[in-house]
C-alpha cells in the first residue's frame, strides 16, 4: 500500500459531507419518528425515538451543502477529484443520503438485537454510515478515491473521531461513560 498524503487529504474532504450528515441531526433533529412509533414483528420499534424526520432531512441537507461548499473551494486545486462545482454538491447530497440510510439501517439492526436507543456499537454505528456513503457517491467516480489505502485509511479516521469525539462528549459531561 502506497499512502500518499495529497491523496489521504482529498479522501479526508472527499467524506467531509458524510461526516456533517452524521453529526448534524444531535443537534438539528427531534419531532416525530421516522417509524411513526411503528414496531417490528418482534415486538421493538422499527428504528426507535433516536431517528426523526427532521433530523434525516437535517443529514441529507448538511451533506449537500457541505458538498456545495467544496465544490467553490476544490475545483482547479490539486485535492480537486471533479471538475465541476455542481457534482460536488450532487455528490454531498450522496453521501449525506447513504449516511443517513446507513444509520437506519444501523438503528434497524440494533433493535432486532434487542438494544436500547442510544447502546452503542462501534459497527453499527460507526462503520455502517460510512459504507452506505461510500457506496452511494461511487457511481460519480470521484478522481483518486476509491482505492484500498484511501478506505481504509477512512476506516481508521472514523474509528479514531469517534473515540476522540465520545471522550470529549464525555467530559462536557454530555455523555456519562467515555466510549
Ligand atoms: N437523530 C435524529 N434523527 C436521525 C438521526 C439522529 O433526530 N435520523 C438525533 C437523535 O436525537 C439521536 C441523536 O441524533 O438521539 C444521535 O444519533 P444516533 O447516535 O444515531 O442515535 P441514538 O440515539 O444513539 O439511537 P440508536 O441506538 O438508534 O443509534
Ligand atoms: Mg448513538
Amino acid at each position: 500500500m502506497v499512502f500518499s498524503v495529497d491523496s489521504l487529504f482529498s479522501a479526508l474532504l472527499f467524506i467531509l459531507p458524510a461526516y456533517f450528515a452524521n453529526a448534524f441531526p444531535v443537534v438539528a433533529g427531534g419531532g416525530a419518528p421516522i417509524d411513526l412509533g411503528a414496531k417490528f414483528k418482534d415486538g421493538n420499534r422499527l428504528f426507535g425515538d433516536g431517528k426523526t424526520i427532521r433530523g434525516f432531512l437535517a443529514g441529507v441537507l448538511a451533506g449537500t451543502a457541505i458538498g456545495a461548499i467544496l465544490g467553490f473551494i476544490l475545483p482547479g486545486t490539486a485535492f480537486a477529484f471533479f471538475d465541476s462545482p455542481i457534482t460536488y454538491a450532487i455528490c454531498g447530497f450522496l453521501l449525506g443520503l447513504g449516511t443517513m440510510l446507513g444509520d437506519l439501517c444501523g438503528s434497524f439492526i440494533k433493535r432486532r438485537f434487542g438494544m436500547k436507543r442510544g447502546q452503542s456499537s462501534l459497527l453499527l454505528d460507526q462503520l455502517f454510515f460510512l459504507l452506505f456513503a461510500l457506496a452511494f457517491a461511487l457511481p460519480l467516480s470521484p478522481r483518486g478515491i476509491y482505492t484500498i489505502e484511501n478506505i481504509v485509511f477512512l476506516a481508521g479516521i472514523t474509528y479514531v473521531a469517534h473515540i476522540g469525539s465520545n471522550f470529549i462528549a464525555n467530559r462536557l459531561g454530555m455523555k456519562k461513560v467515555p466510549w
